[in-house]
């Protein structure tokens, strides 16, 4: 049987810890009052709070390598943040006051422009918006695209596998990464900031590194893909009375735009009513209402006919009655409006209630049969629950989440929650789903996941980290 690694005993009250991270990054680089810590201390959707002796904050790859070698060797916990904006509470301290927290926000160099090789080399406290800026600059186009690109980081996207809405076209982030380096946690340096599209020498250990939410070690550096830019795009919003009706658009618009579809996201009647509700500045995109929504768009490096693709598909879809309504935005005004109604259904459900979430993937051809059963399974156990159902239709992944009042008392949610969590995800596994499609499992789904990974990779998984971080002190209670 394997066991859990266990926390460090708690060591960062080690006598010289702090005297010897001030020698090591000086005062701009730790940050020990308690009011200028807070932001480091909370997530985004205020769930998760800790404590901390200390933030650090190194400005390049040697600063944080003697950082991790200090904490290596006095067994003190760390906990790598970027722009905290994660969903899983994957970069939140501990509440025992131990753990430091290493902030990568300083690094954020872009080190090398490559348009030849359609690359760049950033270091991992950019601002995923940023890297767009950089890839424009040069006529290119990086594809990861968040509802938090404002102050996400290329070293939390990377730590996340993050997914977005663009996945269907470019694949996630681990499909647009060449190379990384990274700081062990013994304080050693891998340098594997390779820029190639080919290179069979073994097993590919920047993998590694993507999707381990801090647990393995601290990403400090990336070689991102870049692709062409598209001069046009072409985008819709689309009612439907059913889920099934939206897949099977789908399907038709693959086959109709091939790899012009760039990004085919689904939210529930409910889910538009509640950004209406609590977005300002928004209005309907549809005159009537529908069980289920579409926002679709299309890109392309050619402007000519890409519009009337569109229009030719989605027509197609209300003649046969496959869709109820369509709008298809005819200036750049619009189609920002639209967007903005599916990204703020996140912050929408923040300012509605307590929000039980759950980041689904799904064979896409199971998700409607899916969602009937939960949405039945969830209403025999609260006959008032209010399923807020959304996310990234054409890659699978449904965020399937339920909204409890504000005022929910704190044991009331915490039952409810386990009993939600369990027969959500339990439908998800049993058709062959995944309990974490894009957000990773950080704390959130930790106690979960030995429930649904089989027992041979849960212990593989537990021998790499054993591998890397012998004395456990990367990212102590998360994901594992
Ligand atoms: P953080 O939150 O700081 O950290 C996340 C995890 O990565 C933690 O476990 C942390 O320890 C680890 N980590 C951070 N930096 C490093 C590093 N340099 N080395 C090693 N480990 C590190 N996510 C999606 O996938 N798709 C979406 O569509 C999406 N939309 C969002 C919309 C909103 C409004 C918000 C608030 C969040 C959204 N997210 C989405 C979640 C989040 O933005 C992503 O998970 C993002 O990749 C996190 O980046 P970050 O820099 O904020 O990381
Ligand atoms: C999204 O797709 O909007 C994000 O993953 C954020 C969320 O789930 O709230
Ligand atoms: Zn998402």
């Amino acid at each position: 049987m394997t066991t859990p690694p266990t926390t460090p005993p708690a060591a960062a009250a080690h006598p010289d810890l702090l005297q010897r991270l001030h020698a090591t990054v000086g005062d701009a680089g730790l940050v020990l009052d308690a009011e200028a810590q807070a932001p480091y201390l909370q997530d985004w959707l205020g769930k998760w709070h800790g404590r901390t002796p200390v933030v650090v904050r190194p400005s390049s790859t040697e600063q944080t390598a003697a950082v991790m070698a200090i904490c290596h060797e006095t067994h003190t916990p760390v906990v790598t943040q970027g722009g905290n904006t994660g969903m899983s509470g994957g970069a939140t301290p501990d509440g025992s006051g131990a753990q430091v927290v290493l902030s990568m926000v300083r690094m954020n160099a872009i080190r090398h422009v490559d348009p030849m090789n359609n690359s760049l080399t950033v270091e991992a406290g950019v601002l995923l918006a940023n890297v767009h800026a950089a890839a424009a600059e040069i006529d290119r186009f990086f594809p990861l695209s968040l509802g938090s690109e404002g102050s996400c980081t290329v070293g939390g996207n990377l730590a996340t596998n993050a997914g977005g809405i663009a996945v269907l076209r470019y694949g996630n982030t681990r499909d647009l990464v060449l190379g990384i380096e990274a700081v062990l946690p013994d304080g050693r340096i891998w340098n594997g900031l390779r820029a190639l599209r080919k290179d069979n020498t073994g097993y590919d250990l920047r993998h590694l590194f993507i999707g381990s939410e801090g647990t393995l070690g601290v990403i400090t550096a990336a070689v991102l893909k870049l692709y062409p830019r598209p001069v046009a795009r072409a985008t819709a919003w689309i009612g439907a009375a059913s889920l099934e009706a939206l897949v099977a658009l789908l399907a038709r618009l693959r086959s109709h735009c091939g790899e012009r579809l760039v990004a085919f996201e689904m939210m529930s009647q409910a889910s538009l009513d509640l950004v209406l509700a609590h977005v300002t500045a928004t209005r309907a995109p549809l005159a009537g209402q529908h069980a289920f929504h579409a926002l679709v768009e299309l890109a392309d490096t050619r402007a000519d006919g890409l519009a009337e693709l569109l229009e030719e598909g989605l027509g197609a879809a209300l003649e046969d009655g496959l869709v109820q309504d369509v709008a298809v935005c005819t200036n750049a005004s619009q189609a920002t409006a639209f967007w903005k109604l599916r990204e703020g259904i996140s912050q929408a459900q923040v300012r509605a209630g307590k929000a039980i979430k759950h980041d689904i993937a799904l064979p896409i051809s199971a998700i409607a049969g899916f969602v009937a059963q939960a949405d039945a399974a969830l209403q025999a156990l609260q006959p008032d629950v209010r399923i807020v159902n959304f996310g990234h239709l054409g890659d699978g992944n449904l965020h399937y989440n339920v909204l409890q009042p504000a005022d929910t008392p704190y044991a009331e949610m915490t039952e409810k929650t386990a009993l939600l969590n369990r027969t959500v995800h339990d439908l998800v596994h049993a058709i062959g789903g995944s309990i974490s499609a894009e957000h990773g499992i950080g704390q959130l789904r930790r106690d979960e996941l030995p429930l649904y990974k089989p027992a041979l990779e849960f212990e593989l998984m537990m021998r790499i980290k054993q591998a890397l971080d012998p004395n456990q002190i990367m990212n102590p209670g998360k994901l594992l």
